[in-house]
């Protein structure tokens, strides 16, 4: 739980290899909320078989989206959950229009909306790098070449649109990703103090 009031409900979004699951991890601890991210959550269904995981398994080797149907009631699902009452950060999701008309509509009916859209700005073919070593080291399925490239395009196609949709309702909060993971953190922190999005670790962060 946060410390006072305010409560935080913060989505992270960038191309593959931006850092959006290394930078929420730390941005949900200090807010006090819980990082969601959609592809871990499908990862871990299909490392344990689950119906879900065998679903999605093809889907996501080959770096295409998992159908909007699925993945925004995976949502709605994880929601729900008591730890997400007081807020929380999506991580890779909504990918589309169809999920943010999802979403929009899931927290009307709370009577909420989200507060900033975290956009981590890099240069897709930089970032290319941190997959290729990413693989050498983890082996993630999708990290082949080839899926790596395809997730590139459908970010673009699919994806990046959503930016400007945000930015129409003045919640986008767009953040250069390249330098350290922490100085990469602390510039999302500050862009997002300006906003009046303070978390309540702020003393710590210097
Ligand atoms: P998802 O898991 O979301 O993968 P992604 O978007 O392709 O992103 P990555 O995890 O590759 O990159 P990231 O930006 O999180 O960077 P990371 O911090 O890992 O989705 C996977 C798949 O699931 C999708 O393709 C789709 O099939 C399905 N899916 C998920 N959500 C969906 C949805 N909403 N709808 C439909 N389908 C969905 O960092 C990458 C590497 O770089 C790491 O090795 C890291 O250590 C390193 N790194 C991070 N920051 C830095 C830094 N500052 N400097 C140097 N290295 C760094």
């Amino acid at each position: 739980m946060t410390h006072h009031d305010q409560t935080f409900r913060l989505l992270i979004v960038g191309p593959p290899g931006a850092g959006k699951g290394t930078q929420a991890v730390g941005i949900a601890e200090a807010f006090g909320i819980p990082a969601i991210s959609t592809g871990d959550i499908f990862r871990a269904n299909i490392k344990n078989g689950t119906n879900l995981g065998i679903q999605v398994r093809e889907i996501i080797e080959s770096g295409n989206l998992v159908p909007d149907s699925l993945t925004n009631e995976l949502v709605r699902d994880r929601l729900t959950e008591a730890d997400a009452a007081a807020g929380f950060l999506l991580d890779g999701y909504p990918r589309t229009l169809e999920q943010v008309a999802f979403l929009t509509q899931l927290l009307a009916e709370q009577g909420t909306a989200i507060d900033a859209v975290i956009e981590l700005k890099v240069d897709v073919d930089s970032v290319v790098e941190r997959l290729r070593r990413r693989s050498l080291e983890q082996g993630r399925a999708d990290d082949t070449e080839e899926a790596i490239r395809h997730r590139q395009n459908v970010y673009l196609q699919e994806t990046a649109p959503l930016l400007e949709t945000y930015a129409a309702r003045g919640v986008l909060v767009s953040v250069n990703g390249f330098g350290t993971v922490e100085e990469v953190r602390n510039r999302i922190f500050a862009a997002l103090e300006q906003r009046g999005l303070r978390h309540p670790l702020h003393r710590l962060s210097g």
